[in-house]
C-alpha cells in the first residue's frame, strides 16, 4: 500500500483490509436502536402540523379539537411555545413567531400519548393563515437575480482571468450550451427524528444527524444553557446525504414539547416533510462555453450558474467551483448568481457544487469532443493542467489520467453505438473530482490492563462504517490486532469531532485517532510493570488544515463509464453498466470504501434518470415528496456497478494519507449516462432527469 508519514502504520495490514463493519450485526437484527426507537419511561410523541401555504401569517390556530381528543397532551403553537434565542439557522427557531416563509414550515406541534394520537391530533388542527404572493419559479431572467459574494463553503461567487469572452468568440471551435438540474432530494432511508428529555437541569437528546457536536452548540444557543448540561447521541444513523449535516428543527421540536410537557418527547418526521424542513439541492441553470483551438485545447472555459436560495437565508450551491479544478486553458470564468425566492432553505446534498456542476461541465466536454471528432477521453487528457488552473497551487496528487485509461480498459471502452431491435446502446464517460477536507478532531485512546484498547471519540457512523475504519486505524497506529480495539463514538460525552460531511470523516478522525494511538503506543513502549485498573490513555487534538491554507490544491479525481440502452418505442433508458476508476488517496477499508462509491453512483443513477422535484408555482410546494413520487433507483434500476481505484500515495492530505470517498461517486456519473444517451440516440438532453416523456 501507499507509503504514509506515519512510521506505526506502515508494519500492519489492518488499514486497507476489506474489514466487516462492526455494527452490521446488530443491524440485522434489530438490536440497533435509532433515535426514534429510545423507549424512555413516559414518553410521549409529537406530530408537527405544517404549513399550507407558501409565504404569509398565521392568522389563527384553533386546537380545541385536537385537546379534545383523548391522550392528546398538549399542543405547542407560537402563542404557547417556550421561548428559544434565535440560532444562526431560520428554520431552526420554529414555533416563535407568525411568520410563514414557506410552505411545510412548522406552525403547530401536538403532543400525545402515542404517534396515531398525535397524528390525529394534527389533522384537527385549524390553521388559518394571511397568505401573500409568493414565487417559487426559477428563471435564468428572473428580475430578483443577483451576484452575491459567495457560494456554498466559502468559494468566492465569481473568478475571471485572462479575457475569456474575447477568446471564446475567437475559439477555432466552440461549444454553447445549456443545462438543467432540477431540485434534488436526499431522503435517508431514516426519516429525520429525535427523542429529547430534560432531567432536572439536564437536555439528553437522541437525534438523527451526521454530527452531534454542531447540534449540542445549537441547542444550547437556543435553549439559553450551557452545553455541560446538553448530551446528545446518534449511535446509529440511516443515512444523511447532507441532509443531517447541520442540526435540523425536529430536535428542536423535540425539545420543546419535551420542556413544555415534561415528558421525554419523540419527533420522528414524515417523509412527505423532509423535502421541506431539512433542506434540498437547489436546482441550477447552467451555460457552459468552452472554445478550442482543431487540436482540443481549450482556450476559454466559462461556467455561469444561477440557482435559487432562500429569502430568510443564503444559500447558494458552488456548481460552477469545480470548472476552476478541472481543465487547463488560459481564459476562464467561472460565476454563481442566484434569486431569491419563497424556499425553504436550500442545503447539502452529496457533492453540493460538484454533482451538479459536473454534470454540466462533463457534458459540455462531451459536446466539444463531438465537435471535434475527437475521442472524449484524449480530449479530457490534452487539457490536463499542470497546476490547479484557478489557483495555481501544485497538486498533492492528481491522477485523472491514469484513471480515464485504466477505466476504458477495464470497461472495454468503445465510441461505437450499436441497435439492438429496438433499442438504442452507446458508452459515455465522464471525469469527477472531488475536494480533500480535513477538519479539527479529538479522540482520546485508552489501554486497558486485559491487554484491549478502547478508542473515543464523538464521530458519527451514518451507514458508512465510520467505527470500523476507525478501529483499523487504530489497530495500525497501536500495532495490534484490529480484534483487541474498541471504537466509541456517536455521542457529545466522547471527546469533541466533526460531523461526517464533506467527505472529510474519516480524514478528520481518523488524524486525531490516529494521534491518540500513536501517542499511547509511544507511552506504552517505555511503561514498566502491569497497567493501572482504570488503565494508560493518551489523547491527541488535532487541527486539520484549511484548503486555503495549504500550498497543494488537494482534490480526489476519478472517472466514470456508462453504458445504457435507450427504448426507441418507450423512451425508457436502462443503465447496463456503470463503471467507476477512482484515485481517492489511501483507501482505508476495501469494503466499505467500495460501498460508498457504489452507493453514490447508483445516486448519480438516480439524478441522471428519474430523481428530480418540481416546486408548483400555484402552490410554492414540491409535487414529489415522497419515495412514491421521488424515484431514487430501486434493485431493478440498478446493474452491474464496478468500482476500481488506483494505489494512490498523497502525503500531503493526513497521515493516513485517505482523501475521502463518500461523495465523488455521485460526481460525473450523471454525465457520463447522458454522454452515453447521445452516443446511443445521436440527440443531446441538457435537462435532468432523462425520463421516458423527454427521450421519446
Ligand atoms: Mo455531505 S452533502 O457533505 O453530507
Amino acid at each position: 500500500m501507499a507509503a504514509t508519514s506515519a512510521p506505526a502504520a506502515r508494519s500492519s495490514t489492518a488499514v486497507g483490509a476489506p474489514a466487516e463493519r462492526r455494527e452490521g450485526p446488530e443491524k440485522v437484527t434489530g438490536r440497533a436502536r435509532y433515535a426514534a426507537e429510545h423507549h424512555l419511561p413516559g414518553r410521549a410523541h409529537a406530530w408537527p402540523v405544517t404549513a399550507a401555504v407558501a409565504r404569509g401569517r398565521v392568522r389563527s390556530v384553533d386546537a380545541a379539537r385536537a385537546l379534545e381528543l383523548p391522550g392528546v397532551i398538549a399542543v405547542l403553537t407560537h402563542h404557547n411555545a417556550p421561548r428559544l434565542a434565535e440560532p444562526d439557522d431560520p428554520m431552526l427557531w420554529v414555533l416563535q413567531d407568525d411568520r410563514v416563509p414557506h410552505h411545510g414550515a412548522f406552525v403547530a406541534l401536538v403532543v400525545a400519548e402515542d404517534l396515531e394520537t398525535a397524528r390525529a391530533g394534527a389533522a384537527e388542527v385549524r390553521v388559518v393563515y394571511a397568505a401573500e404572493a409568493h414565487d417559487v419559479v426559477l428563471r435564468a431572467d428572473h428580475p430578483g437575480v443577483y451576484e452575491p459574494e459567495q457560494a456554498n463553503a466559502g468559494y468566492p461567487a465569481r473568478r475571471e482571468q485572462g479575457d475569456p469572452e474575447d477568446a471564446f468568440a475567437e475559439s477555432t471551435v466552440r461549444v454553447d450550451a445549456r443545462y438543467r438540474v432540477p431540485p434534488l432530494h436526499n431522503h435517508p432511508m431514516e426519516p429525520h427524528s429525535s427523542t429529547a428529555r430534560f432531567d432536572g437541569d439536564r437536555l439528553l437528546v437522541h437525534t438523527s444527524s451526521q454530527g452531534t457536536t454542531a447540534v449540542r452548540a445549537m441547542l444550547a444557543t437556543a435553549f439559553g444553557m450551557p452545553e455541560e448540561r446538553i448530551t446528545v447521541g446518534a449511535e446509529h444513523v440511516g443515512g444523511g446525504f447532507g441532509s443531517k449535516g447541520t442540526p435540523r428543527p425536529d430536535v428542536v421540536l423535540a425539545a420543546l414539547a419535551a420542556r413544555h410537557t415534561g415528558r421525554p418527547v419523540t419527533v420522528a418526521l414524515h417523509r412527505r416533510m423532509l423535502p421541506f424542513v431539512t433542506g434540498h439541492r437547489a436546482p441550477t441553470l447552467h451555460r457552459v462555453r468552452l472554445g478550442a483551438g482543431a487540436d482540443g485545447r481549450l482556450t476559454g472555459v466559462l461556467h455561469e450558474v444561477t440557482t435559487h436560495t432562500s429569502r430568510t437565508k443564503e444559500f447558494v450551491e458552488q456548481a460552477a467551483v469545480p470548472a476552476r479544478v478541472m481543465y487547463a486553458a488560459p481564459h476562464r470564468l467561472t460565476v454563481h448568481r442566484a434569486v431569491a425566492l419563497d424556499v425553504p432553505v436550500p442545503s447539502w446534498m452529496r457533492a453540493p457544487g460538484e454533482a451538479p456542476g459536473m454534470y454540466a461541465l462533463e457534458s459540455a466536454m462531451d459536446e466539444l469532443a463531438d465537435e471535434l471528432g475527437m475521442d472524449p477521453i484524449e480530449l479530457r487528457i490534452a487539457n490536463e493542467p499542470d497546476t490547479e488552473p484557478d489557483s495555481g497551487r501544485p497538486f498533492s496528487s492528481r491522477h485523472l489520467v491514469e484513471c480515464l485509461r485504466e477505466g476504458a480498459h477495464r470497461f472495454r471502452w468503445s465510441r461505437e453505438a450499436t441497435r439492438e431491435g429496438p433499442r438504442l446502446v452507446g458508452q459515455g464517460v465522464a471525469a469527477a473530482t472531488y475536494p480533500v477536507g480535513v477538519r479539527p478532531s479529538t479522540a482520546v485512546a485508552l489501554a486497558l490492563p486485559d491487554g484491549t484498547f478502547t478508542v473515543r471519540t464523538n464521530a458519527t457512523d451514518i451507514g458508512t462504517g465510520a467505527r470500523t475504519v476507525l478501529a483499523q486505524i487504530a489497530a495500525d497506529a497501536l500495532g495490534v490486532p484490529l480484534e483487541r480495539v474498541r471504537t466509541e463514538i456517536g455521542s457529545t460525552e466522547l471527546p469533541p469531532a466533526p460531523l461526517a460531511g464533506g467527505s472529510s470523516g474519516s480524514s478528520s478522525w481518523g488524524w486525531s485517532v490516529h494521534g491518540a494511538c500513536t501517542r499511547l503506543a509511544a507511552a506504552l513502549a517505555v511503561h514498566t510493570g502491569p497497567l493501572p485498573p482504570e488503565g494508560l490513555s493518551a489523547e491527541a487534538d488535532t487541527t486539520g488544515r484549511a484548503d486555503a491554507e495549504s500550498p497543494y490544491a488537494r482534490h480526489a479525481f476519478g472517472a466514470h463509464f456508462a453504458e445504457v440502452a435507450v427504448d426507441t418505442v418507450t423512451g425508457e433508458t436502462r443503465v447496463r453498466r456503470l463503471l467507476g476508476m477512482y484515485a481517492a488517496g489511501r483507501i482505508l477499508n476495501a469494503r466499505t470504501a467500495r460501498s460508498q462509491f457504489v452507493g453514490g453512483m447508483t445516486m448519480g443513477l438516480g439524478m441522471a434518470l428519474t430523481e428530480g422535484s418540481t416546486l408548483d408555482p400555484a402552490f410554492g410546494d414540491f409535487a414529489e415528496c415522497d419515495l412514491a413520487m421521488y424515484h431514487v433507483p430501486a434493485h431493478a434500476d440498478v446493474p452491474d456497478i464496478e468500482a476500481h481505484w488506483i494505489d494512490e500515495e498523497d502525503p500531503h492530505v493526513n497521515p493516513m494519507g485517505s482523501k475521502g470517498i463518500g461523495e465523488i461517486g455521485i460526481v460525473g456519473t450523471a454525465a457520463a449516462i447522458g454522454n452515453a444517451v447521445r452516443r446511443a440516440t445521436g440527440v443531446r438532453f441538457r435537462e435532468l432527469p432523462l425520463t421516458p416523456d423527454k427521450v421519446r
